[in-house]
């Protein structure tokens, strides 16, 4: 039994108005907020940098879950750290030397994430899982949000589960990318801690009651 966290993405939140964003998702009862920082080189968008979350820290407590899908990420996490970030998670793709900067990212007190695409295999990540906090498991080719889950996703966090019992750690897992109510279930089976969601949060009339819904424990 264990109560699943929300992370609303203000990706799908309208960008002229981040404060009201904000403002959204600490009235759902939402404990997260989910930033995806993209350079328009590891995916083809752009999006923001470590101002908007600095001035994000300053309108909310909640959890700041930010999501780098940026090459040389290693270059960034010190100004997110100085930001306000409270966890950092990059890309295994994007950064060579990922035990490095897992342990950088806990050195300057943060929490440490690692992400992998839907092309990359969950055994890529055995190495790290001892330096890890937060193992962030894509679940569609990350650029864009509105997109729809690819199911086979999944079982890369059942694995995940059968990792980090086998070695009795305690990293969360979470999912990203095609996250509605009609996918949470099968994310909250396969064992996920951690739901981030985008366009589903901000397209919802009741984000309280959704966050409630899908933050509930599973029996
Ligand atoms: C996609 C991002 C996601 C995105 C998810 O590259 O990493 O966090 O916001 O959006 P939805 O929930 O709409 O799939
Ligand atoms: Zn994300």
């Amino acid at each position: 039994m264990k109560k699943t966290i929300i992370s609303p993405s203000v990706l799908a939140a309208d960008f002229a108005d981040f404060g009201g964003a904000i403002a959204q998702i600490d009235a759902s009862g939402a404990e997260w907020v989910h930033l995806d920082v993209m350079d328009g080189r590891f995916v083809p968008n752009i999006t923001f940098g470590p101002k908007l979350v600095g001035d994000i820290r300053k309108r909310t407590a909640a959890f700041l879950d930010v999501h780098l899908m940026i090459t040389e990420p290693g270059n960034f996490v010190e100004a997110f750290a100085k930001a306000g970030a409270d966890g950092i998670t990059f890309h295994l793709e994007a950064e060579v030397h990922s035990q490095r900067l897992l342990a950088a990212i806990r050195g300057m007190g943060k929490k440490a994430g690692i992400s992998i695409v839907p092309s990359t295999p969950a055994f890529m990540l055995e190495e790290l899982l001892p330096y890890t906090d937060l193992v962030l498991v894509m679940t569609v080719n990350p650029g864009f949000g509105g997109q729809t889950l690819i199911p086979e996703c999944l079982a890369k966090v059942q694995k995940l589960v059968e990792m980090r019992e086998k070695r009795g750690l305690d990293f969360l897992i979470s999912v990203d990318g095609g996250i509605h109510e009609g996918t949470a279930g099968a994310a909250k089976a396969a064992g996920t801690d951690v739901l981030v969601m985008g366009s589903a949060f901000f397209g919802h009339s009741d984000q309280a009651g959704l966050v409630r819904e899908l933050g509930s424990t599973i029996n």
